[in-house]
């Protein structure tokens, strides 16, 4: 099972944007993601309890990640790093199952110059530091108001050639590891 995070809680996020535009991709390749939508998480799992006591509506969240064969983490950039509800929801994934040798592939999403360099080698260090598999191919979309409009059509065909190249290199990653998408 592959599955697409999208990393923000933020309503009307871009990020989830991107993630539907993946989704496609994957779809064109035969692969069916599911997605964890961090803007969907239930409030309860914000209160500080959830930590020891995971709230039964977190469970299906968390499941999708424990049953991921593929990750794919779409991250924007805030404040030159990735959001604090990605950091939160990572903390609350069960150790160290969740990461551990999970093969993960990464892509972010920026207004600014950077298209997200920063938040992806912030994420590359906390996944290898938890023994994940990182598939090399990033994506950084840079300018993303100028890229994706309103609608979530992707505007530029170099960005929409990078999505497709690192999702087919991905699937192949995956299948030299022996996992199935
Ligand atoms: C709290 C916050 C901090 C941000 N900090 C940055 C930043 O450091 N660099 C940058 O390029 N864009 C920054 N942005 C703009 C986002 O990159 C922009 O909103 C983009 O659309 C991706 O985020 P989104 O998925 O929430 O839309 C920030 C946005 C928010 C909401």
């Amino acid at each position: 099972m592959l599955t697409l995070l999208s990393g923000t809680n933020r309503p009307g996020n871009t990020t989830r944007k991107v993630v539907a535009h993946v989704e496609a991709i994957y779809r064109s390749l035969g692969v069916t993601p599911v997605i964890v939508d961090l803007l969907e998480l239930p409030l309860e799992a914000f209160t500080p309890g959830s930590y020891a006591n995971k709230p039964a509506s977190l469970q299906p969240f968390l499941d999708r990640i424990l049953a991921a064969t593929g990750l794919v983490v779409v991250t924007p950039e805030y404040n030159g790093g990735f959001p604090g509800a990605l950091k939160y929801f990572i903390d609350l994934l069960p150790f160290p199952q969740s990461l551990q040798a999970r093969p993960v592939c990464f892509i972010g999403v920026a207004a600014g110059e950077w298209g997200a360099i920063r938040p992806i080698e912030q994420l590359q260090g906390l996944f290898l530091y938890r023994n994940a598999w990182l598939y090399p191919e990033k994506v950084y979309i840079r300018q993303c108001m100028k890229v994706i409009d309103s609608d979530g059509n992707l505007l530029d065909e170099e960005i929409s050639k990078r999505l497709r190249s690192q999702a087919e290199g991905f699937l192949r990653f995956l299948a030299q590891h022996g996992c199935k998408a």
